[in-house]
């Protein structure tokens, strides 16, 4: 298979799993009052918009881990104003921007039904997509990122054993629920990138929008899990949206050289959000529009509307910088 097809392989399977990790919530989720609402809103979405709405979260969960690091990475160059500009985009990103499309594509269910989407999602990447790039990153000479890939393969594996565990009592009412992952956080300075291939980099791109989602979509869980009084699948869902952010896509990050000095993270935010307030907020609104979809599309418009603040306080900020 060439390079090509493999890719186009790997790119579909992301897709079908986005589809059928979405369809999944659907499918299973229990007519409870609380959640009828979140129900009826995404069975009302088109799957273009559903796919754009995916899209959008996984845009949204990268900006907020990114944001985060490149915050404290501006605090360690003595520039504490930054660092609370980055740690405060970075909420409205996670709280605001993601929140409001999990809750228009109905991404959280039912506890079990939470479970089951965590489940599949993390069998994906346990079998599928972190094998396939630990093998494409070894062909290409990038042994750092194989050995890396291979090691978050195996906790992704363990992270869907302690899911399956917790669905059975929770579909059983018996067994106790595992303990929470710790998670070993791991810092991320300003550096270049360790790979060279170019598919190790469009990989490591890939896999830190999947770990930046599923840090999301884990924290969106457990509150639920919380206002279902299950306090310890809470603590289940939260220690490992903290493996999810604070190892694995930190560690992708060093090796992707993600952080750099602050006056370039700066430079990376400012077209990061020009082109989401001007390029790809837009044509989502339009598509949605177009579909009928009115909800998700004055949410796009919305969205578009605050990255391009967004862009203009970065700017601002790097005005500031000599
Ligand atoms: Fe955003
Ligand atoms: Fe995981
Ligand atoms: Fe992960
Ligand atoms: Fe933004």
């Amino acid at each position: 298979m060439s390079r090509h097809s493999i890719r186009r392989l790997l790119v579909g399977l992301c897709t079908l799993t986005a589809a059928s990790q979405a369809a999944t919530a659907l499918a299973l989720a229990v007519p409870a009052d609380q959640h009828r609402a979140t129900h009826s809103a995404a069975r009302a979405v088109r799957p273009q918009t559903l796919s754009d709405l995916t899209t959008a979260m996984k845009g949204e969960g990268f900006a907020y881990a990114s944001y985060n690091l490149y915050g404290t990475q501006a605090d360690r160059e003595g520039h504490p104003a930054m660092g609370k500009l980055f740690r405060a985009t970075a909420q409205t990103e996670l709280n605001e921007h993601l929140r409001e499309a999990a809750t228009l594509a109905g991404v959280v269910g039912t506890d079990a039904a939470n479970l089951r989407q965590a489940i599949d999602g993390e069998t994906y990447e346990h079998q599928i997509m972190y094998r396939g790039f630990a093998d494409q990153a070894r062909k290409d000479g990038d042994l750092e990122a194989a050995k890396l890939f291979s090691e978050i393969a195996s906790d992704e594996g363990r992270h869907r054993d302690a899911f399956r565990t917790a669905l059975a009592v929770v579909t059983t009412g018996h067994g106790t629920i595992p303990a929470a992952p710790k998670a070993a956080t791991v810092p991320v300075s300003a550096g270049l990138p360790k790979v060279k291939a170019a598919r190790t980099k469009a990989n490591l791109d890939t896999a830190m929008h999947g770990e930046g989602l599923a840090h999301a979509n884990y924290m969106l869980f457990a509150a639920r899990a919380r206002q279902t009084g299950n306090p310890a699948l809470a603590r289940l869902f939260e220690g490992t949206a903290g493996v999810e952010l604070h190892e694995h896509f930190a560690e992708e990050a060093v090796l992707a050289g993600l952080v750099s000095t602050t006056k370039e993270n700066l430079h990376k935010a400012v077209s990061g959000e020009h082109n989401e307030a001007t390029n790809l907020y837009p044509g989502f609104a339009k598509r949605a529009t177009a579909a009928g979809d009115t909800a998700a599309a004055g949410y796009f418009r919305d969205t578009a509307a605050d990255e391009s603040k967004h862009a203009a306080a970065f700017q601002e900020a790097l005005n500031k910088l000599p």
